[in-house]
């Protein structure tokens, strides 16, 4: 599938204001600071449609993009950042919950995790909770140009064997992506456009 359109449509401080409508969604989730938003830029091909920051914390509430006329692709905040108030952190921790709780259009949501690093138990936690709620959700490593190739295979091997330890049978699907070299953007094309309903 090509992303031939991409626009930014609105932002929500709240699932309740993102309206009822038939469009299918896929939300991208997972630390401040992973790479959601740059994600993002990377499979639409405009560098500048979702704002990314160095510093962590900065997409502060649902951001929704409507791709080729017909789907949505939802940038969420992050999750995990120790530096925002506690307040703050429940809100967005709250945010996110009830988007993922409540939005039936949602098809599918990708955990997105730092491939550099090893297993972190906020992830992990999350997907429990996915995985309990009976959310769908796939997993994408980012910032794979910050590994060599070689060490590719060794970082999922580890992350597929703390998955079975953390009882999951099924694994999701795993996509490696670098929004530098673009590596990874015909994999998630290719899988979100499987997972498109024809009708909603
Ligand atoms: P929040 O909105 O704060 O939750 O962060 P985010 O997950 O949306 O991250 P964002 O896309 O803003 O990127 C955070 C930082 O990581 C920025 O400095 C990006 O340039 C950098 N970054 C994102 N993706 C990649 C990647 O694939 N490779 C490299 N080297 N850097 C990346
Ligand atoms: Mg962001």
């Amino acid at each position: 599938m090509t992303i031939k359109t991409a626009k930014f449509e609105s932002s929500f401080g709240d699932v309740s204001q993102m309206g009822e409508n038939k469009i299918p969604e896929f939300a991208f989730i997972g630390r401040s600071n992973v790479g959601k938003s740059s994600l993002i830029n990377m499979l639409t091909g405009q560098k500048a449609l979702a704002k990314t920051s160095s510093t962590p914390g900065k997409t502060q509430s649902i951001n929704r993009f409507l791709i080729n006329e017909s789907w949505y692709l939802v940038d969420l905040p992050g999750y995990g950042y120790a530096k925002v108030s506690k307040k703050s952190r429940e809100k967005f921790g709250d945010m996110i919950m009830r988007y993922m709780l409540e939005r039936k259009q949602l098809i599918t949501a990708f955990v997105l995790v730092d491939i550099r690093i090893d297993p972190q138990k906020i992830d992990l936690e999350f997907m429990e909770w996915c995985g309990l709620e009976s959310i769908p959700f796939q997993i994408i490593f980012t910032k794979a140009d910050k590994i060599k190739a070689s060490q590719v295979e060794m970082k999922l091997e580890i992350y597929r064997a703390t998955l079975h330890a953390n009882g999951w049978q099924d694994f999701p699907a795993f996509f490696i992506s670098s929004s530098n070299t673009q590596q990874g953007k015909d994999e998630i094309s290719a899988y979100l456009d499987s997972l498109i309903p024809l009708e909603m």
